[in-house]
């Protein structure tokens, strides 16, 4: 079967367990799936039921897909989503972004943990742009031409409309909201002090191992993105050493915050 073809079969799978015409895609990253716990009306179906879809291994990933109401809007939420490192393709990493676009999906907030370069842990972080360091994209081999085009635009891949609703909800909270760009890795190495000081020269305000591809697959077909870092620890270099289980407490500190927030900027997108 090609790609669209599965795209087409996922699709309609979910149209039958009465996923119908999502407004929002939200991508919850390590230890910010609890975000999906508050979806009101709930459709919940786990990976492993969805056929074309990847499975999830990481520790702190649910892997599930949960549909319903939150803040008013029918949203699409991922808890788990496939990372590179794990050994997928890149179009198992980017599918669920193609069949959110199937559906209906409009726009999509992509979250994730993150090593800072220019912020410190428990900072929340809107950003403004990346650079693809992950030596792939999602979007070589055949063209979809009914989700966008052979060359795509990234000039504005994440919203700045997105980003200044962020902004306004983040000062309306009293939520200290930085802003700034992302460079993907694909990991599973956190990174070396040498990478983490070049990355700085690049321009680089946070790293981390997901996120460019989704926003990559969703820019071509022409999808919004807000993309939000959770700060967990100062990259390499800056800090000792680094660990998974930093990044899980630290993400547990934060998610408070968070989900007040993204529940927040949600209602105003
Ligand atoms: N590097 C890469 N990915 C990460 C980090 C980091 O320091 N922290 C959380 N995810």
């Amino acid at each position: 079967m090609s790609l669209l073809e599965r795209i087409r079969v996922t699709q309609s799978f979910l149209e039958s367990k009465g996923i119908q015409s999502p407004e929002f895609g939200l991508i919850l990253g390590s230890g910010l799936g609890e975000l999906a716990e508050e979806i009101e009306n709930a459709v919940v179906v786990d990976y492993a039921d969805i056929p074309n879809w990847g499975q999830s291994t990481v520790v702190g990933h649910a892997g599930r897909l949960v549909f319903g109401d939150l803040s008013g809007r029918k949203v699409l939420a991922l808890q788990g989503r496939f990372h590179f490192y794990e050994g997928n393709k890149m179009e198992t990493v980017t599918f669920p972004v193609r069949v959110m676009k199937a559906l209906g999906c409009q726009g999509v907030i992509v979250t994730n943990a993150a090593g800072g370069i220019g912020y410190g842990p428990g900072t929340l972080m809107a950003i403004s742009d990346h650079i693809n360091m992950t030596g792939q994209n999602p979007l070589i081999g055949d063209n979809l031409e009914t989700f966008g085009p052979r060359f795509p635009d990234m000039s504005d891949a994440y919203s700045k409309a997105y980003r200044q609703v962020a902004h306004r909800i983040a000062k309306e909270q009293g939520i200290d909201l930085g802003e700034g760009v992302y460079i993907g890795v694909t990991g599973p190495t956190y990174e070396t002090p040498a990478e983490i000081r070049a990355f700085k020269t690049m321009g680089a305000d946070a790293v981390g191992m997901s996120t460019v591809p989704e926003v990559i697959v969703a820019a071509h077909s022409g999808m919004k993105v807000l993309g939000i870092s959770a700060i967990t620890n100062f990259a390499a270099g800056f800090q000792s050493e680094l660990n998974h289980e930093e990044v899980v407490e630290v993400t547990q500190q934060i998610k408070g915050n968070f989900k007040t927030f993204i529940k927040a900027v949600l209602k105003d997108l």
